[in-house]
């Protein structure tokens, strides 16, 4: 609207490539696109549209800074650009990469609950797959020990799911109030409580409009609207697929190996998750 535009109006020049402010770390399948796509609604934030991999990826790293920059869409003064690409969480020298670029950089990872996230990792492996037309091999042969029938932690979508592992090896180098978690269980049933703890997080007015988020019930999904006669704008139908069923027995075993990872996460972080 016409007071928002006359806040945020610049002059051109003052508007530039930066680097980001805040990064979204991942992780993989926990709702990292929806999560960048709502804070995009947010006047202050700006995006590149696709995900840049500059510290997981040696070739772009050896591009160096001013190549990462480029990548950035201009900001202007009052905004702060924000970079998401979920392979950083997982990628063990991201952390001392980032470090170097800027120690006080904010960081925001979003978490579900970890067996979703193994069973959605591997509906979008399925996905990619039958898009080349061949076949993934069965989740039991990838996720359980032939031998045993006990859970293979090597699996790496499991792996991806020790979130502990992950989230300490960012906090060797950050310190906890530099780390937002969003719970990406509720950013999927109430995605304005998530980017509300967002803005204050990242200081912020809360200028995400309530109108711009809405329950679109054919896709079962929150979709957008940028302004109030413009398009719908739902995520692509690659989010959130109709997963690949896996029996009771298997994911309760999946829940329980678990479990021993998760306290470990709450004690790192101070706070809890109803992961059951
Ligand atoms: P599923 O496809 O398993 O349901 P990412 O973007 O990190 O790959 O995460 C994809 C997940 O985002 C989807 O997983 C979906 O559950 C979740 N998600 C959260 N909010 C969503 C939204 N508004 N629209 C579509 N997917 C959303």
């Amino acid at each position: 609207d016409q007071l928002t535009m006359e806040k945020h109006q610049h002059n051109r020049s003052e508007c530039v490539h930066r680097l980001p402010g805040c990064i979204i770390i991942g992780a993989r399948k926990c709702g990292t696109r929806a999560l960048i796509e709502f804070l995009k609604l947010h006047p202050q934030i700006i995006s590149p549209n696709d995900e840049v991999h500059f510290f997981s990826n040696d070739t772009n790293y050896k591009l160096g800074l001013e190549w990462y920059r480029e990548k950035m869409p201009p900001s202007c003064p009052d905004q702060i650009t924000i970079e998401k690409t979920p392979k950083y969480f997982i990628s063990a020298i991201s952390p001392s990469r980032i470090h170097r670029m800027n120690s006080s950089i904010k960081l925001i990872a979003i978490l579900r609950h970890p067996t979703t996230r193994v069973i959605s990792d591997y509906t979008q492996i399925c996905a990619n797959k039958q898009a080349k037309n061949e076949t993934a091999e069965p989740f039991e042969a990838r996720a359980l020990d032939r031998q045993t029938g006990h859970i293979n932690p090597d699996y790496k979508a499991t792996q991806i799911s020790m979130y502990y592992l992950h989230i300490a090896r960012w906090l060797q180098l950050f310190p906890l109030e530099q780390l937002h978690i969003v719970d990406g269980d509720n950013l999927i049933v109430n995605p304005l409580e998530e980017i509300r703890k967002i803005e204050t997080f990242l200081q912020l007015p809360q200028e995400v409009n309530p109108e711009s988020i809405y329950f679109n019930s054919t896709r079962g999904f929150y979709c957008m609207r940028k302004s109030k006669t413009g398009p719908e704008q739902c995520l692509g139908v690659n989010k959130g697929r109709k997963h690949v069923n896996i029996s009771e027995k298997i994911v309760s075993r999946f829940n329980k190996f678990f479990r021993p990872h998760n306290e470990r996460l709450y004690k790192l972080i101070g706070r809890r998750f109803s992961w059951r």
